[in-house]
């Protein structure tokens, strides 16, 4: 294997290149490899500058994450980088690509930064639940100003290389080849005589103002980064940027550094980073299979959904035929995608000929056989099984062999679809989520006669379209609606029981899911889920109290926020919920109606209820083998569900409050609640009973 780290001499300056594919991470090798080049080049007769650049397309875009596992081994960062910014001869950062984590910090380590133009420098350690601990958090404010500074590390936005200009952490910016650039740049500085210069020596800058701006930054993670410590650390340690000198501030770093590698909010998040990579990995599925080649895509119904997944295969460049039963509803798809794309010009993020090449890239149409030269036919049209099967005997007659046909249901029976074709080894659930063009999730449901290489296309097609793809088999709401299932269920009980649609959802929401589940059903239209239930009646419990609040807001007309009213009112200009005491009273009324003991629960038996219920559910989905893994799982619901990442996902989760905890929780609710709702799954009690987790399962699983 050739050196990670070497260098070259031309004329008077030497020229350093870090070569670690793919991205140049930082692992021990490069810093081990950087120590000694640096170490050679120090005081070497004749040198007079030093460029430090990367082969590829990236400048360094982070560090090998399994060193937090693995710990840090010698030389460390600061020993690293502390040599470059010791160095007696002005030392050039030629910086293309993306310039990530410890790569951001190499740069500042260095005296002066050369960036290509399309280069962007980026802070993404808190997505990590970590802050920069290579000194990016000290010198970062010595260059660019605090207010930057903490914008850049709290979003993990990267800043464009015009951008870093402006603010002082690019010294130049250049159209063409940045090693050539940053090379004259060097020798201009040799011309002139100008030394090294050093960022930790550079004052602050923006130290006036700073405790104010500490102050409001604090203020508003703990509203927009709930729960999280790892926002307020590096809050922190840029305070003490400004207050210590900077050797002190770097032990600050260092030791909150230390503290976030160790909690549960950075573990969870890791957990994360390795999921969202091992679901695609399908257990059983050769490694070899091929995914079918997808050119054309065709779809099938451009409604709401439709209209979504046109628009994702139109944004990466795929042509799509978009068939709907009436001109109307065909011209008011394409409507509502010119809309939604006029919104991202509007926004600035989409060029306005970029919007007409992806409208281009759309073809509409009111007939089928349009559809006999697409790859992929997606099928999004009403939740009716009968519908869906009469169209999918349509597109069997119509579509050309090998063409994969994927279906959008949430809910129905995938086999029961498939079996009204000839090729049922070509069919596929694709479940998107609302609004299907900005959801990351991809739930693809592998049918009972599914072939193998169909699965491994729409993993392929799920990448390609930027979606996270993840896999289960068939039942009923799959992975994501299932365990949503005595979830729901759970949070509408808590409301019969005494407590407000508010309560609910606050306890929830400051818990740290996206959206309260009742604000939830009030987004999507209260209907949806009671229409849903009233088809599968006869699968039901027989229980007046199960689900009964959406079914008397639906009695009532109130369907969610499209009235303006459903467990909440929207009625004010900006369209924010607000409690109703109508709704409240009524559905007290109810309570009373159906002898519901009034237990008023509060935050924590709320919180207990829904995310033990759903973790429970989860659980049967491993046993039967509709999840995969439990990190599937935790893919699914932070993906697609507004789970906190920062908690892992729910059974990560689960782990982390320990499986006998919630068993026992599970067993008091069995007395305490609705009993024939409060069943622990047998894999939960064999787990909890032996003191084993589902992280242990599934390493065994996979062994
Ligand atoms: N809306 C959601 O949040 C959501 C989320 C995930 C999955 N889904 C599923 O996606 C599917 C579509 O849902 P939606 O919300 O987009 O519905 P929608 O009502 O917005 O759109 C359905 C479209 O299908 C068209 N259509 C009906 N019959 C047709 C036929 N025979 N041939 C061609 N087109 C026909 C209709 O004209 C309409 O434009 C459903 O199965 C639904 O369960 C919806």
């Amino acid at each position: 294997m050739s050196e990670p780290v070497t260098f070259s001499i031309a004329g008077d300056v030497a020229v350093v290149m870090i070569d670690s594919p793919p991205v140049n991470a930082v692992n021990q090798g490069v810093r081990a490899g950087l120590k000694q080049v640096f170490t050679e080049l120090r005081g070497k007769p004749g040198i007079k500058a030093i460029v430090l650049g990367c082969a590829g397309k990236t400048f360094v875009a982070g560090a090998d994450i399994k060193e937090f596992d693995t710990g840090i081994a010698a030389p460390g960062y600061h020993e690293v980088l502390r040599l470059i910014e010791d160095s007696l001869v002005p030392v050039v950062a030629a910086v293309q690509g993306t310039a990530l984590g410890a790569g951001t910090e190499i740069a500042l380590a260095c005296h002066y930064r050369v960036a290509h133009e399309a280069a962007r420098f980026g802070l993404p350690e808190l997505s990590l639940g970590i802050i920069p601990g290579a000194g990016g958090t000290q010198r970062l404010p010595r260059l660019v100003p605090l207010e930057v500074a903490l914008d850049m590390a709290l979003t993990g936005k990267p800043l464009p290389a015009g951008k870093a200009a402006e603010a002082g952490l690019a010294d130049r910016v250049v159209g063409g080849e940045v090693m050539p650039a940053a090379l004259a740049y060097a020798r201009e500085l040799v011309a002139s005589g100008a030394g090294p210069r050093r960022t930790r020596e550079q004052p602050v800058k923006g130290k006036e103002g700073a405790a104010e701006l500490f102050a409001a930054q604090r203020a508003q993670v703990a509203k927009t980064m709930r729960n999280r410590q790892s926002p307020i650390a590096l809050i922190t340690a840029l305070q003490a940027a400004v207050e210590q000198p900077f050797d002190e501030g770097l032990k600050v770093e260092g030791r909150l550094s230390s503290q976030l590698e160790q909690a549960t909010e950075s573990k969870a998040l890791r957990h994360l980073f390795y999921a969202e990579r091992e679901v695609r990995k399908i257990p059983g599925l050769a490694a070899n299979i091929a995914p079918r080649p997808i050119a054309r895509v065709g779809i099938v119904g451009a409604g709401t959904m439709g209209g979504g997944i046109a628009m994702c295969c139109a944004n990466v460049g795929i042509p799509v035929t978009l068939v709907d039963a009436t001109q109307q509803n065909l011209d008011r798809g394409m409507a509502t995608i010119r809309k939604n794309y006029e919104r991202s010009v509007s926004r600035g993020s989409l060029k306005p000929e970029q919007l007409e090449e992806r409208i281009k890239l759309i073809s509409p149409t009111l007939d089928y056989s349009a559809l006999a030269n697409a790859d992929l036919i997606i099928e999004a049209v009403f939740e009716n099984l009968a519908l869906k099967k009469e169209i999918f005997a349509k597109l069997d007659a119509v579509a050309k062999p090998g063409a994969i046909l994927g279906t959008n249901t949430s809910t129905l029976d995938i086999d029961e679809i498939a079996a009204v074709t000839r090729r049922a080894k070509d069919v596929i659930g694709l479940h998107f989520f609302s609004p299907a063009n900005v959801m990351q999730l991809l739930e693809i449901v592998q049918a009972g006669k599914t072939a193998p290489d169909v699965v491994v296309t729409a993993l392929d097609i799920a990448k390609r379209i930027k979606k996270t793809g993840v896999v289960a088999k068939v039942c009923y709401g799959f992975i994501g609606n299932r365990m949503m299932d005595p979830y729901g269920r759970e949070a509408e009980r808590c409301v019969l029981e005494g407590a407000t649609p508010a309560q609910v959802d606050g306890a929830l929401e400051q818990w740290g899911m996206a959206m309260g589940i009742l604000a939830v059903y009030d987004m999507a239209g209260v209907d949806v889920g009671y229409l849903t239930r009233a088809e599968r009646k006869h699968l039901l419990p027989d229980d007046p109290t199960f689900y009964r609040p959406t079914a008397v807001l639906y009695e009532h007309g109130w369907l969610g926020q499209k009235s303006g009213r459903g467990y909440y009112r929207y009625d004010g200009a900006d369209r924010k919920r607000t409690e109703d005491p109508e709704v409240i009273a009524l559905l007290q009324e109810e309570a009373k109606r159906l002898d519901v003991p009034q237990r008023k629960p509060g935050a924590q038996e709320i919180q207990e209820r829904c995310l033990y219920a759903m973790i429970n559910e989860g659980a049967l989905l491993l046993e039967e083998g509709v999840a995969l893994r439990a990190s599937d799982i935790d893919v699914v619901y932070t993906a697609g569900y507004g789970f906190p990442r920062y908690r892992g996902g729910p059974m990560f989760y689960a782990d982390t409050v320990g499986l006998k905890v919630i068993y026992d929780k599970i067993m008091e609710f069995q007395k305490t609640l609705d009993p024939r709702y409060w069943q622990p799954a047998p894999l939960l009690k064999k787990l909890a009973l032996a003191g084993s987790s589902f992280a242990q399962w599934q390493a065994e699983q996979s062994r």
